[in-house]
């Protein structure tokens, strides 16, 4: 048999391979397939070196503390060079070490009393009635140990289904994790009395950061600076002379980096009541100047579309607008202030802290919409 032979029989579409499972004691609740397994297994998403394979990664519903179990029917006896995929070692880089411990070990902590007392990490935000489902929306800074170790147990569904998406690195100082703040989904399900399980089923998360905004200062003795809009943003940048006053307190845009809701949690608006949940949190927050979306895919782009638009709907002058038809065509240069009352629709977008291709974007659905 050539090398190729060795390869077909050998080899397993990593996709397939991968399971991801939420689990109470017990009982398995939801088992589903990585959409990219690209960024751990290599381009190809094949694993080399097992017959029936399966990599089952199992996460307790509410901590989302994580076990992984590897079986296979056959593994590849190396020849020379050639040797089956160390499975361990690779995916060491992705879970928390805790992972490789044994099955018996995780089935015996996940069945501590103590979970039914059990509550998500940082603080509530937000509780969301939907029909006779609770879902709240807890909060938190990545500074926060108990933060930390959520998104470190679970941000391999990162890299498993987000394209491109990449994993925060976790060993920044204290103050630099901090610009992060992480929001959990959860479903809060009634549990029958006597029963040892937390009532916590984890559906989601986002990680939001704070993105450093400058500002036109007034010089000092003069009249206070004319108040734009603004235009320039930097990372942080180690070089920059540190400001004096902490980071937290400086305006900001607030962007939405990475948004998960698991698959079996999909499509039945749960993404959207999680985005207005995080919406509002930054609506409220003094400091956040713009909300925004680092990369956004497809899927979320229709997300965030929806939403933006039936917020900005709830705003009278904005459900009212409508194109002057009177207004004279153009072909070039910018948009006739004719058109729309272009002051009063900035007016809304910065109110509502909507970005302003964004709110351009969503104001052409809702004059496009109107169109008798
Ligand atoms: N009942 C039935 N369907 C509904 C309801 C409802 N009550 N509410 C909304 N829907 C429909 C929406 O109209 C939408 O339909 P469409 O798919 O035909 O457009 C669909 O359900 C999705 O809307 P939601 O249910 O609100 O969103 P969902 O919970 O599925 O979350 C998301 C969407 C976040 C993209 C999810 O699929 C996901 O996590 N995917 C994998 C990761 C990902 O792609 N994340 C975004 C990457 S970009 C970034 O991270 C910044």
């Amino acid at each position: 048999m050539g090398d190729t032979g060795i390869q077909d029989d050998w080899s397993t579409d990593s996709n397939e391979a991968v399971h991801v499972s939420l689990v109470t004691p017990g009982q398995t609740l939801h088992t589903f397939h990585p959409k990219f397994t690209y960024p751990i297994f290599g381009d190809e998403e094949r694993i080399f070196g097992y017959q029936g394979l399966k990599i089952n990664i199992k996460y307790h519903v509410c901590d989302m503390r994580p076990v992984v179990q590897i079986t296979y029917n056959r593994k590849f006896k190396p020849v020379g060079e050639t040797e089956p995929t160390d499975l361990k070692a690779i995916l060491e880089d992705f879970l928390p070490k805790t992972a490789f411990e044994k099955t018996a070990v995780f089935d015996a902590a996940i069945a501590d009393p103590s979970y039914t007392t059990w509550k998500p990490p940082g603080e509530l935000w937000k509780t969301i009635q939907s029909g006779s489902q609770t879902l709240e929306v807890w909060k938190g800074s990545l500074a926060d140990m108990a933060v930390q170790q959520m998104v470190k147990r679970m941000q391999i569904l990162v890299p498993f289904f987000i394209e491109g998406g990449t994993m925060i690195e976790l060993r920044e100082p204290e103050w630099s994790l901090d610009r992060w703040t992480v929001f959990f989904l959860y479903q809060k399900n009634v549990v029958d009395v006597g029963s040892s399980s937390s009532p916590y089923t984890f559906m989601g998360y986002s990680t939001v950061y704070r993105y450093f905004l400058y500002q036109p200062i007034a010089p000092s003795g003069s009249a206070p600076a004319k108040k734009q809009p603004i235009h320039h943003e930097a990372n942080l940048d180690f070089k920059l002379p540190l400001p004096e006053v902490p980071f937290s307190s400086l305006p900001c845009r607030s962007r939405i980096s990475q948004f998960i809701i698991l698959p079996p949690f999909q499509g039945g608006g749960s993404g959207s009541r999680f985005y207005n949940a995080i919406f509002d949190y930054f609506l409220k927050d003094p400091t956040t100047i713009e909300i925004t979306v680092e990369d956004p895919n497809e899927a979320f782009d229709d997300l965030r579309d929806i939403n933006d638009l039936a917020r900005l709907r709830t705003v009278s002058k904005f459900s009212a607008l409508r194109i002057n038809k009177n207004s004279k065509p153009r072909s070039k240069g910018p948009v006739p202030r004719d058109i729309v009352d272009m002051d009063a629709m900035e007016r809304i977008r910065s109110k509502m802290k909507i970005a302003p291709r964004q709110f351009a974007r969503v104001t052409e659905m809702q004059l496009l919409s109107m169109i008798p």
